[in-house]
């Protein structure tokens, strides 16, 4: 059985679940933000953990409204939807803040737990490298929890390096450039025991 998945008016199946509706991909909104309240909700508490790197359970209304109503420029935020009784449900999140040096953007990531597993953090993951092309910045980089085996796993297959410079412990570091002139990451520690990563994908 396949998903839909719709991606700026165009439908892309992917294998999901039987009774799963067409996801969308789209910008956030400011009128997202009850939506993105129960998203943050439904995740399961290591997820949560995962996305937050804290045991958050909800998110105040200065967090909403920091998280919806984004300029699209200097911080940049997708989600992916699902129509649910006559509303839109919000099934994953991916943004990025573009941070000091003005060429790199900090991200993060997450897909509602039932939805995990079907390819939408890699559709994600393409989105906001083409932003950030188009944005005309040269680093993506994110910090992952040291446990999170899976998105560290995930991160290496899409070309990102992790290091441990310069992050608290328990914490990696990934990235990787947006820029195809520009190598696959600024010299850095590799995590020991990780392998290089694989070439970009896009
Ligand atoms: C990490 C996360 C974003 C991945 O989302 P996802 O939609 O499940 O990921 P995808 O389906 O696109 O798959 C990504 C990769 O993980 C692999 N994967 C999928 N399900 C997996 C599973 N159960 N176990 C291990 N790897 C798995 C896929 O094979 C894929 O690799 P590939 O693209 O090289 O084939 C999601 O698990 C999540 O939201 N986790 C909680 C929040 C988080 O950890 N965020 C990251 C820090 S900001």
């Amino acid at each position: 059985m396949n998903v839909l998945l719709h991606l700026a008016n165009r439908l892309f199946p992917f294998p999901g679940p039987a009774d799963a509706a067409p996801v969308t991909l789209r910008r956030v909104r400011p009128d997202d933000a009850e939506a993105l309240r129960c998203f943050v909700r439904a995740l399961s508490p290591a997820s949560r953990r995962q996305r937050f790197h804290a045991a958050l359970n909800d998110l105040s209304e200065t967090m909403l409204k920091a998280l919806t109503c984004v300029d699209q420029r200097e911080h940049v935020a997708f989600v992916l939807t699902v129509a649910e009784h006559g509303t839109e449900r919000i099934v994953g999140e991916a943004r990025y803040a573009v941070v000091g040096d003005r060429e790199t953007a900090e991200f993060g990531i997450a897909v509602a737990d039932p939805f995990q597993g079907l390819g939408l953090a890699r559709r994600l993951l393409a989105a906001l490298i083409d932003a950030a092309r188009a944005g005309g910045l040269h680093w993506l980089v994110g910090e992952v929890l040291a446990g999170n085996s899976r998105m560290l796993a995930f991160m290496r297959r899409c070309g990102f390096v992790a290091t441990t410079r310069g992050v608290d412990p328990g914490v990696v570091r990934v990235e990787r450039s947006v820029d195809p002139s520009l190598p696959p990451a600024r010299a850095g520690s590799r995590v020991p025991g990780s392998s290089p990563p694989g070439p970009p994908r896009r």
